[in-house]
């Protein structure tokens, strides 16, 4: 598998699937969620209320992944996952690789071979960008998965230099 680095808007990116970094209620929010669903339409709402109505009645846990349609976006798929929010007294990097492990199982299920991620947890979610990037591709460098290419798309320099400190 092959890792990219692509400094931009992941609402932009053309692939099979984009990972959404959401929150448990699956209902939307700010940063990566809610360009995601701004651009995505209300396709991608009504698809996360059927999965909350269903199996996820208490919301999507920590670490977990899930799939609906992409919407309007350039893509078959959006992969919404949760990550953990970061606390500097309990150590919750095994959570943050989960959600990478998780949205590459589901790629799998799906057959996705293109799959763009942003830096999961590191806005809102407080998680410093260097431990981020050092977690996340790691988790990704060790799956086993047949994801082609897995591409990290960062929204600013500073997470872009993080991930590539890791990926070189
Ligand atoms: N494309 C790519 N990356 C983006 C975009 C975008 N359009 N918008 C923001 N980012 C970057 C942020 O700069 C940050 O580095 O994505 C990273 C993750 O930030 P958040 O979107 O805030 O996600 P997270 O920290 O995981 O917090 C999740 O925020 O938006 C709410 O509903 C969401 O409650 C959940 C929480």
């Amino acid at each position: 598998m092959n890792i990219t680095l692509v400094r931009g808007d992941i609402t932009e990116q053309h692939a099979d699937a984009i990972v959404n970094a959401a929150n448990s209620s699956l209902l939307g929010g700010g940063g990566v969620d809610g360009a995601i669903h701004r651009k995505g339409g209300p396709d991608i709402l009504a698809a996360c209320r059927a999965l909350r109505a269903s199996h996820y009645g208490r919301g999507l846990p920590t670490g977990q992944a899930v799939a609906t349609t992409a919407g309007r976006l350039d893509a078959r798929w959006v992969i919404h996952t949760v990550g953990p929010v970061h606390s500097p007294d309990e150590d919750r990097s095994a959570l943050l690789a989960s959600c990478h492990r998780a949205a590459l199982r589901v790629a799998d299920e799906l057959g996705a071979r293109t799959v763009a991620f942003p830096a999961i947890s590191t806005g809102v979610y407080r998680w410093p960008v260097d431990d981020a990037a050092r977690i996340a591709v790691r988790a990704v460098r060790e799956a086993e998965t047949s994801v082609e290419e897995v591409r990290f798309v960062l929204f600013d320099e500073r997470a872009y230099e993080a991930f590539a400190a890791h990926v070189r």
